[in-house]
């Protein structure tokens, strides 16, 4: 599915941006805290968090609905402000809206329906006023890896889910990101088009290597995913646990069945049933 030019073209970017360092974490989240005050009354939504996403991981945040997920991935990506704290990318402090530094797909379909395809996928391009020529070339090139060359020219409602959030993923991939954001990209999908789309996502960041942190509450979809997980407690929102997921690379959908997916399972649900 996914064209080979790939792999060297952007492992060959993320070398040149000079802001690659393979010692130090890509992304860092230090002593963030988020309080709402509602009513007179505060409202602790995440409480001194502090994690580290290495160049290259691809790291998931699971927890139950409303324990802060969103807030935090919103802090990571500039679009809430933190009570306290703070969020480096490559050792720099970062500050306000998501940029060629983080790309943000989003939960549930956030796809401009006036815009074609490319239109969509050229959108932070045209932004960044980049040249007409350079983003055709760009836009041509992550529609092929998404694999929707033939949908260029289509408009959101002629397309079904999984392709909407292909397009919304080759979005936040045509600003070549140092870290790609994503909060339930598959959270309104069938459950075979999400197995798919977890399959082609595993097989992009193969390909890519871009740092990537991921919210689910799918915990199968975490553990397939990714290579750490962390396991978020509620009231406040803190890191309960974290799992190393140590499964091979090169994985398949059958993994799932294995013993030691189970077992990583087992312990995830344990964490968030508060055992
Ligand atoms: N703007 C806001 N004002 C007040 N409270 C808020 C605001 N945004 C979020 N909250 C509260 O923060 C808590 C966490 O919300 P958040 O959306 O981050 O949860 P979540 O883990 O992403 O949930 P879900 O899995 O359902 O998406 C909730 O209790 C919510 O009511
Ligand atoms: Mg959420």
């Amino acid at each position: 599915m996914l064209d080979t030019r790939f792999n060297g073209q952007l492992r060959e970017q993320s070398t040149q941006s000079g802001r690659a360092d393979l010692n130090q974490p890509k992304l860092e989240v230090r002593e963030i805290c988020k309080s709402y005050s509602n009513r007179g009354k505060e409202l602790v939504v995440l409480e001194k968090i502090n994690f580290q996403l290495d160049p290259r991981e691809f790291v998931c945040l699971v927890g139950v609905s409303g324990c802060g997920k969103s807030t935090l991935l919103n802090i990571v990506a500039g679009l809430t402000t933190p009570s306290a704290g703070q969020v480096l990318v490559d050792g720099q402090a970062v500050t306000g809206r998501p940029g060629s530094d983080r790309g943000m797909v989003f939960q549930g379909y956030t796809l401009y329906p006036w815009l074609t395809v490319s239109q969509n996928i050229a959108f932070g391009l045209q932004l960044r006023k980049m040249s007409k020529a350079e983003q055709r070339e760009r836009v041509a090139y992550y529609l092929n890896v998404v694999g929707l060359t033939q949908f260029a020219k289509a408009y959101p409602k002629q397309l079904s889910g999984g392709m909407k959030q292909r397009v919304a993923i080759a979005r936040a991939l045509a600003n070549e990101p140092e870290v790609l954001l994503m909060d339930e990209p598959f959270g309104a999908l069938d459950a075979q088009t999400k197995e798919q789309m977890q399959q082609f996502l595993l097989e992009l960041w193969e390909q890519t290597h871009t740092t990537v942190l991921m919210i689910t509450h799918d915990v199968e979809e975490a553990i397939f995913l990714s290579q750490r997980i962390y396991v978020m407690s509620s009231h406040p929102g803190r890191l309960q646990l974290e799992i190393p997921v140590n499964l091979p690379a090169n994985r398949h959908l059958e993994i799932k069945l294995s013993s030691e997916f189970v077992e990583i399972k087992r312990q995830i649900l344990h964490a968030l049933r508060g055992e």
